[in-house]
């Protein structure tokens, strides 16, 4: 094995990039990233400190004090700040803060898997195995909505379709690392998949990479 093998996982919100993700890691005791989180975290403290989304410089000002340690996963996983994070997230000096963080988790051995939408393409582009996850807008918002429903969170289908294909559309469209699939990404549509077959696919993907 190489002495940073890195695992890229991109694609849109609720393709299951991120569940993906954590079992390849726990399968391979490799180190994860949800780079999701750290737009998470910048939206959060934005909107927790009642300050505006789209002050550039407030934004990096919050993405500078992010700590990959604190990243808590259970608050900054609500919808709402999904959404706050995509507006951050067309900001290229929040991007660049971010980036450095995430590349120097990436690059530290043994190596790690990484997900969110630029890996592949700007964040780990010599990355050794790079997938693009994916699935039709309507799967993924039934996934959403199912999720909030287990929580116990009241919320209507419509808006959640209305607001996955709103982020789509804005990860897609922004200038600096818009959501695409790397080059030589392997592609999963999981809209007819379960996560365990997923899995496996990718799973053999990655045994062939890492003994070829
Ligand atoms: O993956 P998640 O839904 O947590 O990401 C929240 C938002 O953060 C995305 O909609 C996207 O705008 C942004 N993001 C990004 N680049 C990444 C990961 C997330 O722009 N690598």
């Amino acid at each position: 094995m190489q002495e940073t093998f890195i695992i890229a996982i991109d694609g849109p919100a609720a393709s299951g990039k991120g569940t993906l993700g954590r079992r390849l890691a726990k399968e391979l005791g490799l180190p994860h990233l949800d780079t999701g989180l750290t737009y998470r975290a910048v939206a959060h403290a934005l909107l927790s400190a009642d300050e505006p989304l789209d002050n550039e410089k407030i934004a990096i000002d919050a993405a500078s004090r992010v700590d990959l340690g604190k990243l808590d996963r259970a608050v900054l996983s609500e919808h709402n700040i999904g959404s706050a994070a995509s507006k951050v997230a067309a900001m290229s000096g929040v991007r660049r803060a971010l980036v450095e963080l995430q590349r120097q988790f990436a690059l530290t051995p043994p190596g790690a898997i990484l997900d969110g939408r630029d890996i592949g393409t700007v964040v780990c582009p010599d990355a050794a195995v790079k997938f693009y996850v994916t699935a039709s807008t309507r799967e993924r918002a039934r996934r959403r909505w199912n999720e909030m429903q287990l929580r116990g969170q009241d919320a209507d289908f419509e808006d959640i379709l209305a607001d996955i294909a709103a982020r789509d559309a804005r990860d897609m469209g922004r200038e600096d690392s818009p959501l695409k699939p790397a080059e030589n990404a392997h592609l999963l549509d999981t809209s007819q998949m379960d996560i365990e077959t997923a899995f496996q696919q990718a799973l053999r993907i990655v045994m062939q990479a890492r003994t070829g």
